[in-house]
C-alpha cells in the first residue's frame, strides 16, 4: 500500500521509526514531512498529506505533531478528508471500522515508539465495515457542502 506521511519539527524522530516499521511490512512510504528539527509549521504537512490522498498520490496517510491535534485539524480541512487522532490503539482500530479515516494522528509529545506502532498497526490491519456507519460518514461528508 502507498501511505503518505507528515510531520512537523516534533515528530521527526518518531516518523523515521514508523516510516521503517511500515516498510518492513511491505508498505511504501511517501514523506511529505520535514525533516528537520528546526521549528515548522504542522498547517502545512496536515495539508500536503490530505491532499495527496484526495489526488491519489498515495491511498492512506500518518500524520505526525507535537500532540497529533493541530496537525489533524489542517488535514479535516480538506475537503474530503477524515482523519483521526489517536493516542490508543481501540481508537485506532474503531477510526477504521466505524469512521473510516484515511489519515490516523498521533503526537509525538504523547505517545511512546511502541504504542504509536500498535496504533499505526490496528488501524491498518483493519477494514471499513460499511452498513450504518456508512451511513454516519454520508452524513458527515455532507456537511462539508453546508
Ligand atoms: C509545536 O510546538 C506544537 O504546537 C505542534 O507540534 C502540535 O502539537 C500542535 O497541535
Amino acid at each position: 500500500m502507498k501511505i503518505a506521511i507528515g510531520n512537523d519539527h516534533t515528530g521527526v524522530e518518531l516518523k523515521k521509526i514508523i516510516t521503517e516499521f511500515l516498510e518492513e511490512k511491505g508498505h511504501e512510504v511517501i514523506n511529505y514531512g520535514t525533516d528537520s528539527t528546526e521549528k515548522s509549521e504542522y498547517p502545512i504537512y496536515g495539508q500536503k498529506v490530505a491532499k495527496a490522498i484526495m489526488a491519489k498520490e498515495a491511498e492512506c496517510g500518518v500524520l505526525i505533531c507535537g500532540t497529533g491535534i493541530g496537525i489533524s485539524l489542517a488535514a479535516n480541512k480538506v475537503k474530503g478528508i477524515r482523519c483521526a487522532v489517536c493516542s490508543d490503539p481501540f481508537s485506532a482500530k474503531m477510526a477504521k471500522e466505524h469512521n473510516n479515516a484515511q489519515i490516523i494522528a498521533f503526537g509525538a509529545r504523547v505517545v511512546g515508539r511502541e504504542l504509536a506502532k500498535m496504533i499505526v498497526e490496528e488501524w491498518l490491519e483493519h477494514d471499513f465495515l460499511g452498513g450504518r456507519h456508512q451511513e454516519r460518514v454520508d452524513m458527515i461528508m455532507a456537511m462539508e457542502d453546508e
